[in-house]
């Protein structure tokens, strides 16, 4: 299966809840790997804490140098083996592999695509394909290249039968809601670009689901106001509910919604058990990366909306 991870806003959470969602996959047995085409910035390995690749990997071995044609293949790292967290490197037998393929350090956001870019890109996507039960690609926030590749790869025969997954990053506030539903809707979005390309429209409709990040709890506001804050919070909630319908990125169009975590407001992170255990992170946060994790392979999560 691949998944595509995009939002229209950056800093939307969705390289972290990615990130997050990988680990909690190969948890249950998956071979998963982690794709940065976030090629603007990939910071992939800061967040594997992977030394030496915290913004990319360094020799023109990473994925802008495979796309651009200048190094045959793309070069992946075992997190597990390389990861300087040791607790990452502890995990069970049952667990899947994870593996991160990241872009070079220093690469930069293409200007333009060519046709032996998408077929490269195509052919690593095939590779990912044989090789791993998920592969979650990072896109660059926004109508990207990096969208415009993989939307112009998967039109391609050796994909076309593909599982293809979407997965829209937004925060829950006025402003992200009304973006997303632009990059999936609007002009020049998903839908419209991706019917350009040969795609059919209801089946890329049907393979896009949202994804709410770092949501507060209405019920508590931020703990410090008293009543009036509250009744304030819970109405801006009730309002945010109607804008999604609106927008339609209502509860069935999404896929999971994870809550406000402290570890990550401070350190982005892979949240282990462990955490938990330890009561640094919430058991909530977990539960939230490990559903998104079961719902992303549970086919009554993907019938058409
Ligand atoms: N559930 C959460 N609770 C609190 N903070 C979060 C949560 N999820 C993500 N964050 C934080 O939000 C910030 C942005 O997250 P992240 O870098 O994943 O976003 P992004 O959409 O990938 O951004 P960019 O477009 O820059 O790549 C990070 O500091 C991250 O730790
Ligand atoms: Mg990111």
């Amino acid at each position: 299966m691949l998944v595509f991870a995009i939002s229209d806003k950056g800093g939307t959470g969705r390289s972290v809840t990615s990130c997050n969602l990988a680990y909690r996959l190969s948890l249950k047995g998956k071979n998963v790997a982690y794709v940065d085409f976030d090629f603007g910035s990939p910071t992939a390995g800061a967040l594997f804490e992977i030394g030496g690749k915290e913004r990319g990997v360094p020799g023109g071995i990473g994925l802008h140098s495979y796309l651009l044609d200048l190094n045959g293949v793309a070069s992946q790292f075992d997190v597990r083996a390389t990861t300087d967290r040791i607790d990452l490197r502890k995990v069970s037998a049952r667990a899947g592999r994870l593996v991160l393929f990241p872009g070079d350090e220093g690469g930069a956001e293409f200007a333009t695509i060519d046709d032996g870019m998408v077929q490269r890109c195509a052919d690593l996507l095939v590779a990912l394909e044989d090789e791993f039960k998920v592969s979650i690609v990072d896109l660059s926030a926004g109508r990207s290249v990096a969208a415009q590749l993989v939307l112009k790869a998967t039109t391609l025969p050796q994909l076309r039968l593909k599982t293809v997954r979407w997965l829209v990053f937004h925060r829950w506030t006025r402003q992200h809601i009304v973006a997303a539903n632009g990059l999936v809707h609007g002009p020049h979005g998903l839908v419209h670009t991706g019917t350009e390309y040969g795609h059919d429209r209801a089946k890329l409709l049907g393979s896009i689901r949202y994804v709410r990040t770092a949501v507060g709890d209405p019920n508590r506001g931020d703990g410090s106001g008293g009543p009036a804050q509250a009744t304030w919070v819970q109405e801006q909630n009730r309002a945010l509910r109607d804008l999604a319908n609106r927008n339609q990125l209502g509860s069935s169009a999404t896929l999971g919604i994870t809550p406000i975590e402290p570890v990550l407001l401070w350190r982005e992170q892979i949240i282990l058990d462990k955490d938990v255990t330890a009561k640094i992170a919430n058991a909530e946060t977990a539960v939230a990366f490990s559903e998104l994790a079961r719902r992303l392979d549970d086919s009554a999560s993907w019938e058409r909306v």
